[in-house]
């Protein structure tokens, strides 16, 4: 749809497509009521419509689809489109209208360790404090993107698309059109860019996308331009944490109480699992003994959100270590030493009764210490910030333990096929898709190393459906740890295959070995499985296994403030991270750096901004900020954490796509540490709040200078009357 969504109100009453349908080049117009088989996706237990039938509930839901011989007829049908609307009685829009109007999606998760009401009565001090933090965009550079072909005598179809989860895509289309999966083939060359953002939503457009090619007979393609992806697909969940904190006055944090509420939009996505995540992280590196948590995906009428790399531990663990340095400001002492007081160590069991050791975490963080000479600079810092009233520096350390592999069991599963030709090339397919984090480039590592042939004998060409079926998603940094251990799977059994051929000829080559194996009849082709761990969570009695096992990470970063104008200018970050014997040092350090700069546009710069009715305003580069190469902190350090094994994950590795995002929010507390200087100069002392991102407006406000104060608060803390804390 290309209706300008001013022109829209909430909830359709009538839908005329007859001008659009007489305009030059228009072929057709999809309607949900053309749908021969499912109308809906079905995510979390909750259905997602196709296309809205009877009623529309946020700015952004599609309605129908005009399918045009060119783009630009296409865009002129659906401007042609009519609808009709009248206003939703009473729509919710941010996260408190739905905490009033007790508007979530179930289930709602709750997890607590030893008794958290008890122990606030034995403390020292008391503190609640809240946060809230902005969205995010996916902002991959390829946008939502496919092309669906009918093929065949019968029924049938191939897709090309760009997906995180061909499989989904496959069953979506399947479901759609009535027809058994067999007769749709999903193919994925490779991804530009994904970010959790072309799992769900793409297998809506796709099944679209595959009605038009089916009502039309003819191949259709469907790419979204900028705006229209940022407003249709959704993205990071804005979330909001309140929180209590006992402590007492040598540090201790004894009992801590948390609510994360994430903005899940008009339609549950994955946003109930997004919000179980934020729960199931919210010891992160810290044992509090006394810990109580409660997640909840708000309905409201927004675009759905949806999974966004981090999966809700980078909202949930902002809230957390904002949190811990709330405690720290109470107290006046340096957050690092508050951290330090209530981590992990020794043999410990989570708060899901896991044990764990958290050796490797406390490893991390002193050598981040050290490597980012963290207590000399900190003295320097203190000296400059004497030395200078309108710019001061900040310092943060911050620590994370993140879960890897699917906590729905299912989904820890892969396959691969692997093939030898004559001539003694070899071709691998395996679940995985490429979206730039370098798995077709593992893969290939592990193919080479397990048939002990260089990597320029093996090729990767695509991920399909017709090859390996029944794939899981790429997601959960768990990509790498699964296919990879069905490729060595694979290849363990053609090398075993092979080995009566080279005891004959010790001394042949591997073209020579598959020739001749092929004369003596064995087959040259194997497909490899890898069942992954077994893993759940009982929610009644607060335990289970979610994760296969954790990635640590410790990031240290440093930021100048101009604090009359907020520009900042990160100085130097280190970041020390513990991914086992990694398998590509080259892709995991590439996969840090960019996921740390991710986290740093999601703390620092992205900001959302809808109006008052529920209307995304920032629909593209020029409206939203993401970070560029100028924000790359000046210094850069990435340590892989030496003599580390895992046995849970090919090769001794560790996932690590997602993880150190969280880590960019060492660049906001820095940020915050400045602020704090600057506000310790105006005489004020203690917690304040900064809202997450913390934009040159928001530092600048949060100084508190006198220049500041004589700006006129409509409300506390923004510049921006005209737009909506969601
Ligand atoms: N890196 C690039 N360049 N592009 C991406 O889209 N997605 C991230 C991460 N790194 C992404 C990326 C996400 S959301 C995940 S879950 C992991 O890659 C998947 O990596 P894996 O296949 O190794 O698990």
């Amino acid at each position: 749809m290309d209706q300008s969504p001013d022109e829209l109100e909430i909830a359709a009453r009538g839908l005329d497509v007859s001008e659009a349908l007489q305009l030059p080049g228009v072929v057709d117009i999809i309607r949900a009521k053309d749908v021969p088989g499912k109308k809906v996706r079905t995510f979390c237990g909750y259905h997602e419509e196709l296309l809205a039938e009877s009623e529309v509930s946020c700015i952004g839901q599609m309605i129908c689809a005009v399918v045009a011989d060119t783009k630009a007829h296409a865009k002129r049908g659906a401007a042609a489109v009519k609808i009709s609307y009248e206003d939703l009685p009473d729509p919710i829009f941010t996260i408190e209208e739905a905490i009033e109007k007790s508007s979530y999606f179930k289930p709602q998760r709750m997890l607590e360790r030893g008794d958290v009401t008890e122990a606030f009565k034995n403390v020292d001090r008391v503190y609640e404090g809240e946060i809230r933090i902005g969205g995010q965009e996916h902002f991959y550079m390829e946008t939502q993107s496919m092309l669906v072909v009918p093929v065949g005598e019968e029924t049938e179809f191939n897709v090309y698309v760009s997906t995180q989860w061909p499989t989904l895509i496959q069953d979506a289309v399947a479901e759609t059109l009535n027809i058994p999966s067999n007769r749709v083939t999903c193919h994925v060359k490779r991804i530009g860019g994904a970010f959790g953002g072309k799992v769900t939503k793409t297998s809506i457009l796709a099944s679209i996308s595959s009605l038009a090619a089916w009502k039309t007979n003819r191949a259709v393609r469907c790419v979204l331009e900028r705006g229209e992806d940022m407003l249709i697909t959704g993205g990071r969940h804005p979330t909001l944490g309140k929180y209590k904190v006992g402590f007492m006055n040598d540090g201790r944090i004894i009992a801590a109480d948390f609510q994360f509420f994430a903005n899940g939009g008009n339609a549950a996505d994955e946003s109930p699992l997004v919000a179980e995540k934020m729960v199931l992280h919210m010891d992160t590196a810290y044992n509090i003994p006394n810990l109580r948590g409660h997640g909840a995906a708000c309905r409201t009428n927004l675009p759905s959100n949806t999974a966004f790399r981090g999966f809700g531990v980078p909202q949930g663990l902002l809230i957390v270590e904002n949190m811990i340095n709330d405690v720290a400001m109470v107290l006046g002492s340096p957050a690092d030493k508050i951290r330090e007081i209530n981590m992990y160590k020794g043999p410990s069991t989570t708060h899901y009764k896991f044990a764990f050791d958290p050796e490797n975490l406390l490893r991390c963080w002193d050598e981040c210490k050290l490597r980012s000479d963290f207590s000399a600079r900190h003295a320097a810092i203190k000296q400059f910030n004497q030395e200078n009233r309108w710019k001061k520096r900040g310092i943060s350390i911050i620590p994370i333990k993140y879960g890897i592999a699917f906590s729905e069991s299912f989904l820890n599963q892969a396959a691969a096929l692997v093939h030898i030709y004559k001539d003694g090339s070899v071709l691998v397919s395996h679940g995985g898709t490429e979206m730039g984090q370098g798995i077709h480039t593992k893969m290939q590592q592990v193919a080479s190393r397990e048939l002990h042939i260089p990597a320029s004998k093996i090729y990767i060409s695509e991920t399909s459906t017709g090859t390996v079926p029944n794939t899981c998603p790429s997601a959960a940094s768990f990509g790498t740890d699964a296919n990879g251990m069905a490729v060595k799977n694979a290849c363990e059994i053609l090398y075993q295959r092979l080995e009566p051929i080279r005891k004959k000829n010790p001394k042949g080559t591997w073209e020579s070995w598959a020739r001749a194996a092929f004369m003596e009849k064995i087959s040259l082709s194997a497909t490899g499985y890898y069942r992954g761990p077994d893993l759940c969570v009982d929610w009644e009695k607060m335990e289970g296994q979610p994760y296969s096992y954790y990635t640590y990470g410790v990031s240290c970063s440093e930021v100048e403030l101009d604090c009359l104008t907020g520009d900042y200018r990160t100085l130097r970050t280190d970041i020390v991270v513990d991914i086992g014997k990694s398998v590509n040092p080259s892709v995991d350090v590439g996969q840090i750096e960019g996921a740390f700069m991710q986290g740093l546009g999601l703390y620092t710069m992205e900001e959302l901004n809808f109006s008052p009715f529920g209307l995304l305003y920032t629909r593209g580069p020029s409206q939203y900020k993401i970070p560029a190469v100028c924000d790359v902190p000046l210094q850069f350090n990435v340590y892989l954490l030496p003599d580390s094994d895992n046995p849970h994950a090919i090769y001794s590795s560790k996932g690590i796509g997602e993880p150190v995002l969280f880590l960019g929010s060492s660049v906001f507390f820095a940020i915050k540490d400045a602020v704090a200087a600057a506000r310790s100069d105006s005489g004020l002392k203690g917690p304040f709040t900064l809202k997450s991102p913390a934009t040159p407006e928001r530092a600048c406000l949060a100084c508190a200078s006198p220049f500041t104060k004589k700006v006129p608060a409509s409300k506390p803390g923004s510049f921006k009357p005209w737009a909506l804390d969601v």
